[in-house]
């Protein structure tokens, strides 16, 4: 299976943001474990990292075409994305949202998640396990 991971804004600082919220390991040591975990699996995974919105769109439908299923954390765009949402939506690909953190125990204003609608389902508050979750999700469920 072809999975595309996508990470949107400021998770290419993962690592030094916030380590309190967000743990200290980094985004290459996120993809390591991820590789690591599609190798076990036979999955083909393609790892991008943006801060734009308009660049996340384009490689779902450009990259998404290519994929069998998408795991995204979309970073704050989870709270106002909407084309973003209309993007994953519109890819007819099985999409698992991820967040590290459980945004539903931090500030009100993250507990709105407009690209979750367009997910099969969310995970979130466990950390990078959770992008692991999402791989054997899709594993177990083949897409
Ligand atoms: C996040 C949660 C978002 O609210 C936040 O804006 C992020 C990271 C997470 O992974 O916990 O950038 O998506």
């Amino acid at each position: 299976m072809k999975v595309l991971v996508l990470n949107g804004p400021n998770l290419g600082t993962l690592g030094r943001r916030e380590p309190e919220v967000y743990g200290t390991q980094t985004l290459a040591d996120l993809e390591k474990l991820l590789n690591e975990r599609a190798r076990e699996l036979d999955f083909a995974l393609t790892c991008l990292q943006s801060n734009h919105e308009g660049q996340l769109i384009d490689w779902i439908e450009k990259e998404g075409v290519a994929s069998d299923a998408i795991i995204i954390n979309p970073g704050a765009l989870s709270h106002y994305g909407l084309a973003l949402a209309d993007a994953l939506r519109g890819s007819g690909k099985p999409v698992v949202e991820v967040h590290i953190s459980n945004v539903f125990a931090r500030e009100p204003e993250r507990h709105r998640m407009v690209t979750a609608a367009a997910a099969k389902g969310v995970i979130s508050g466990l950390g990078f396990e959770g992008y692991l979750a999402a791989l054997d999700y899709l594993a177990a469920s083949n897409g």
